[in-house]
């Protein structure tokens, strides 16, 4: 974190996401500030109070609900005020069109191939480009000098880097895609996929949280731009930007010493959630913490869970599933049929399996704040990962960093970006569903030696690789890519 901030001092960061890190919210007289679920603000956010700088957000949250006499500049986090939030207020006709439209039903589903058909509207293409064009304004009117650097977060923005890059040739944009990129065939049939492609290649950096992610890339823009690829340095040379593609694991930031010892013990965490759901201290716990997503494999979870009791019933009354979902774009129909699924199959488990006392599912569809995130992680035997496609994945990350104890076993997909870093997880292919039952299986009677070791090792790779390296790394390549550049302007 200190070589970050030292390696950042004199050159200004701007970042560019949808999401806000902060939501200012009115509760009566009160203003109240709140973190919202993202993986995206979870890894940005620290990295943005070492650097200090301008994060230009969607006011989406604060919102109608604001607050903090309408300004739109903050500085944040609350109390501790280390870099300024610059809010853009959008129209209710841009958010649908941009945010729910083309972002939400068209590149996500396009880039996660969860099966999943993409949404293809013109009116939502015109509002994405209009958008990507106001956010590009508020750039350069943030610029303090010719030659920023610029990180651009994610599918929202996909033609903002060449945007910024007309404006301001001298920026260094590095652009981050926190989600997977799929092969050409996939990505291929978006009507605007020459358009996506020309827009991400006016980054100077374009990461991915994988090689893989990288490779399709490479293939996609092989496959429909006239550009030029160099394999061996992995830089696309188009029209007159070369563009770095490189892949960039994700992380968290390591909670330190005095984090911990803050923390309540394994122990009450854990009677705390037994208490909470009226359980015995022996009971067995699984966990899962998403957003209420359709790419996060919840539906395949709760068919693992009533396999496992099917076939081993012994563990009836014995075991319980808890599944933190926390709402999102729920105003879209995909999602909303999505949710009301899960709660009918939790139902249906519930009224199956269980008995007065006893449910063998918990759905709590709410969001829950860090701390009570990370009491759940501790309090929980098991913690569950099994998205059908996931950039990175936070989550599994999250529960290794809260478990000190080196008790507790991670589930993990191996779609997830996660699963090439996190080898010692139970690693599973979530659309088969008798592997996930075993693996829960396997999870609730792992004995206590081997919980440790797994976990051990897996905290070793996170503590290592935190979301300061992942920084580190990015901004170190631009800071090379800009000596190299000042150097050629002198001679
Ligand atoms: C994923 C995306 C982020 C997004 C987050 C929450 O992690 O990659 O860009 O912020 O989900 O989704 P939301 O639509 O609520 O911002």
């Amino acid at each position: 974190r200190q070589l970050l901030h030292t390696r950042m001092r004199g050159d200004q960061v701007i970042v560019v996401s949808n999401r806000e890190p902060y939501i200012h919210e009115k509760e009566g007289e009160h203003v109240v500030v709140k973190r919202p679920a993202s993986g995206l603000v979870t890894a940005v956010e620290p990295v943005m109070r070492a650097c200090s700088g301008t994060w230009i957000a969607h006011g989406s949250g604060s919102g109608d609900k604001l607050v903090v006499d309408s300004r739109d500049r903050v500085r944040v986090p609350p109390g501790k005020e280390e870099y300024t939030l610059r809010r853009l207020w959008l129209t209710p006709e841009e958010e649908q069109g941009y945010y729910y439209g083309f972002a939400n039903e068209g590149l996500w589903p396009l880039c996660h191939v969860a099966h999943v058909r993409p949404v293809f509207r013109e009116s939502d293409w015109e509002a994405y480009k209009h958008v990507n064009q106001r956010f590009a304004d508020a750039v350069v009117a943030e610029a303090r000098s010719e030659d920023p650097i610029v990180l651009v977060q994610d599918y929202h923005f996909a033609l903002l880097p060449a945007m910024i890059r007309k404006r301001l040739p001298r920026a260094t944009i590095l652009t981050f895609w926190h989600i997977p990129w799929p092969n050409p065939e996939s990505f291929g049939i978006c009507p605007w996929r020459r358009e996506i492609l020309q827009g991400m290649l006016g980054s100077t950096i374009l990461g991915f949280h994988t090689r893989y992610h990288c490779k399709n890339f490479l293939e996609t823009v092989d496959r429909y731009l006239e550009a030029r690829i160099e394999h061996e340095h992995s830089t696309i040379s188009f029209q007159q930007d070369t563009t770095l593609i490189e892949a960039y694991p994700i992380s968290i930031e390591w909670p330190t010493d005095t984090m911990v010892s803050r923390w309540p013990s394994v122990s009450a965490c854990r009677a705390k959630l037994m208490e909470r759901l009226d359980l015995p201290h022996d009971h067995k716990v699984a966990v899962g913490v998403d957003r209420f997503d359709y790419t996060k494999g919840i539906l395949e979870r709760l068919h693992a869970v009533e396999r496992m009791l099917e076939k081993y019933p012994e563990w009836i009354g014995r075991f319980s599933f808890v599944q933190v979902a926390a709402p999102s774009r729920s105003s879209l129909e995909e999602y909303k049929s999505f949710q009301d699924r899960i709660h009918r199959v939790t139902a249906r488990i519930n009224e199956r399996f269980g008995h007065a006392g006893y449910a063998p599912v918990h759905l709590l569809a709410q969001h829950f704040g860090h701390e009570a995130v990370n009491e759940l992680y501790r309090a929980a035997d098991v913690c569950l990962v099994t998205s059908l496609h996931d950039g990175m994945n936070l989550v599994c990350k999250e529960f290794v960093a809260a478990r000190d104890d080196e008790q507790g076993v991670l589930i993990l997909s191996r779609f997830a970006g996660a699963a090439r870093e996190m080898p010692e997880a139970l690693i599973v292919n979530p659309y088969h569903v008798e592997e996930l039952a075993d693996a829960l299986l396997r999870s609730i009677t792992m004995p206590p030696a081997e919980q440790r070791e797994r976990m051990a090792s897996l905290r070793m790779t996170v503590r290592e690789f935190n979301v300061y390296r992942w920084a580190g790394r990015m901004l170190a390549d631009a800071g090379r890519t800009r000596l190299r550049e000042r150097i050629e302007a002198r001679v």
